[in-house]
């Protein structure tokens, strides 16, 4: 079985990861979308509920699964028998960062690393882009799926009724 990995952060899941993880789909027998658990890190969404909105985000893609990491992509990637890691890339400047991260891992385990061209409409969409916009009233509508949006108001609101 070709099995492959959408690793990230996911806080919160954007139409352009969907993309990705969508096309991924259709190259591959299996997809775990995993997301990387690091504590040092602030973030808006809970794993819990960065794991919920992908489940409700890829739940029309039968060979997807959802899942989440500590530490190394490379041990999750031998444990789980995935040999393929599934990265996008939007722009000539993802690439430096993104070649030297599939080179690392390729040098540490059997692991090749596929990158998927986002789709143009697309190339500019990064969570924290859509985080900063909506947290001004930024209309984001478009960029993410209705049941992210709903939970990112919710949660842009409680903090702002917590700062005050
Ligand atoms: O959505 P993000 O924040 O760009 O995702 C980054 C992620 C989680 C894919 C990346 O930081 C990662 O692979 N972290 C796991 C730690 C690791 O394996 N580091 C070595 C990379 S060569």
């Amino acid at each position: 079985m070709r099995r492959a990995v959408c690793p990230g952060s996911f806080d919160p899941v954007t139409n352009g990861h969907i993309d990705i993880v969508s096309r991924a789909s259709t190259l591959f027998d299996e997809v775990t979308v995993a997301v990387g658990v690091n504590k040092s890190k602030n973030r808006l969404f809970t794993v819990e509920e960065r794991i919920d909105m992908l489940a409700e985000a890829c739940r029309d893609y039968g060979n997807v699964k959802i899942d989440t990491f500590q530490g190394l992509l490379v041990d999750f990637c031998k444990d789980r028998g995935i040999h393929a890691i599934v990265k996008g890339l939007r722009a000539v400047s993802d690439f430096d960062y993104e070649l030297q991260m599939a080179q690392m891992n390729s040098s540490l385990v059997d692991v090749e690393t596929v990158f998927i061209p986002t789709t143009p409409e697309y190339s500019f969409l990064a969570s924290s882009l859509v985080k900063e916009v909506a947290r001004f009233g930024g209309d984001v509508s478009s960029l993410v799926p209705a049941h992210v949006l709903a939970r990112l108001t919710a949660r842009l609101a409680e903090r702002r009724d917590a700062e005050m």
